[in-house]
């Protein structure tokens, strides 16, 4: 008798626990299983590059991406990731059920299987186009191969791989995700570090985000039906640009010690965009927009890593200074820029770009926020 109400009650436990806390270990079956996704297309800059800035020429290969330490966690080579191994899409097209995605620039020459989805991201890129930002006073120092040469890398690789007449791409892509971004972050911080002002900057955020909503639309149009655009980081965390603009005016700091002025600019350009993503889901109701917050998502990320005893200020690989960042000599950049050993306990990996444990943190708030978004319970 009281053997057997044990029995019941820890059956009853282990169904619990599972249901609340390992489901999706147990079962090996992410949530956005539920999409059915087949292909992922990605669109974007260092945030989501798996391979294509380091295959560019002529500079691209003598990028630090290129080399380790970059990638030494996770695939114990370069990749052309700018993290230490995973990044965000890695986790989400796991999530997915589907294949890390590969790189376009890679497809030729190897026999890459492109069943599933290309990743057109280009590390450095841009949303407006470089000679619209050299209109303006703007260097872009990285690629050329900013938001609209990714489309026709796009609309090339559809049209010649996945279907030819509009019909045929409106079937072969119903169960397609595509990622338009995190793009348009680089245009702002090449205006900020070559001397733009606040007001100069703002300026920009009706051109950055026009732009990236027409990609979306252009996307749209192809045939895709599940579209997420993500928004900026909090920039202001970033050890990047909290060296640049490192100052003893404690009011210039908020709660997290970030930058106040340089967060207000981001959560800026991300009240546009999602203006823009609503206005462009009611031009297109047969579509599901979603606007992906990886302002929230690194807000939780911060959370989690003060609840964890993470270091949030410093960057794992880089040298000196109160962030462990100089400009001049960064992650990858010559031999006496050292690396730390527990990659797992920092936020930052580069003071630009995040670890693989602060990207597979952000990714899993912003899967579980944007899933019942996506609307996939057909
Ligand atoms: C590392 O990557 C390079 C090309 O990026 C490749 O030539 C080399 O074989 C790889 N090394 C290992 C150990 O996988
Ligand atoms: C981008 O294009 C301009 C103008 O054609 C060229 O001068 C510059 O070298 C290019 N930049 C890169 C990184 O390829
Ligand atoms: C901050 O204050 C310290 C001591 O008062 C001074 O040495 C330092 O130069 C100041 N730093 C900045 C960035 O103003
Ligand atoms: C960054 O490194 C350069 C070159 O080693 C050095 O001259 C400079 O003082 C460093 N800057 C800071 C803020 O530590």
């Amino acid at each position: 008798m009281a053997s057997s109400l044990f029995h019941k009650v820890s059956l009853l436990l282990v169904v619990l626990w599972c249901l609340f806390s390992c489901a999706p270990e147990c079962t090996n079956a992410h949530p956005l299983k539920i999409c059915k996704f087949d292909q992922i297309y990605q669109l974007g800059d260092s945030i989501s590059d798996t391979g294509n800035l380091i295959r560019e020429v002529p500079i691209g290969a003598a990028t630090p991406f290129a080399r380790l330490p970059y990638g030494e966690t996770f695939f114990k080579n370069a990749t052309g990731r700018c993290s230490n191994g995973l990044l965000m899409i890695d986790y989400i097209a796991m999530a997915a059920g589907l294949p890390l995605l590969p790189p376009y620039k890679k497809l030729d020459g190897t026999a890459d299987d492109v069943e599933h989805g290309v990743n057109f991201a280009v590390a450095g890129s841009t949303a407006l186009p470089s000679r619209v930002l050299a209109a303006r006073n703007i260097y872009s120092p990285v690629t050329n191969t900013s938001l609209n040469v990714q489309l026709d890398w796009m609309f090339t690789h559809l049209r010649s791989n996945i279907c030819i007449h509009h019909k045929d791409c409106v079937e072969k892509l119903q169960n397609a995700l595509f990622m338009v971004g995190e793009i348009g972050g680089n245009d702002y911080n090449y205006a900020i570090f070559q001397g733009k002002t606040m007001e100069e900057l703002r300026s920009m955020v009706p051109d950055v985000v026009a732009t990236i909503i027409y990609a979306a639309r252009r996307v749209i149009e192809i045939g895709g039906k599940r579209v997420v655009i993500p928004g900026n980081f909090p920039i202001g965390c970033l050890p990047i640009y909290k060296t640049a603009f490192q100052t003893n005016i404690s009011a210039a700091y908020d709660k997290k010690q970030c930058l106040k002025n340089l967060n207000e600019f981001a959560k800026y350009h991300n009240e546009e965009l999602q203006k823009a993503i609503h206005k462009l889901q009611q031009d297109k109701p047969n579509a599901v927009v979603v606007y992906g917050d990886y302002y929230k998502a690194y807000q939780f990320l911060l959370k989690v890593a003060t609840s964890q005893g993470f270091e949030r200020e410093k960057a794992c690989c880089g040298t000196g200074g109160k962030y462990n960042f100089n400009m001049t000599r960064m992650c990858g950049s010559g031999a006496n820029v050292g690396v730390c050993s527990n990659p797992k306990r920092y936020m930052s990996w580069d003071g630009v770009h995040l670890t693989q444990q602060g990207y597979k943190i952000m990714a899993a708030w912003l899967l579980k926020n944007i899933f019942p978004q996506l609307h996939c319970h057909f």
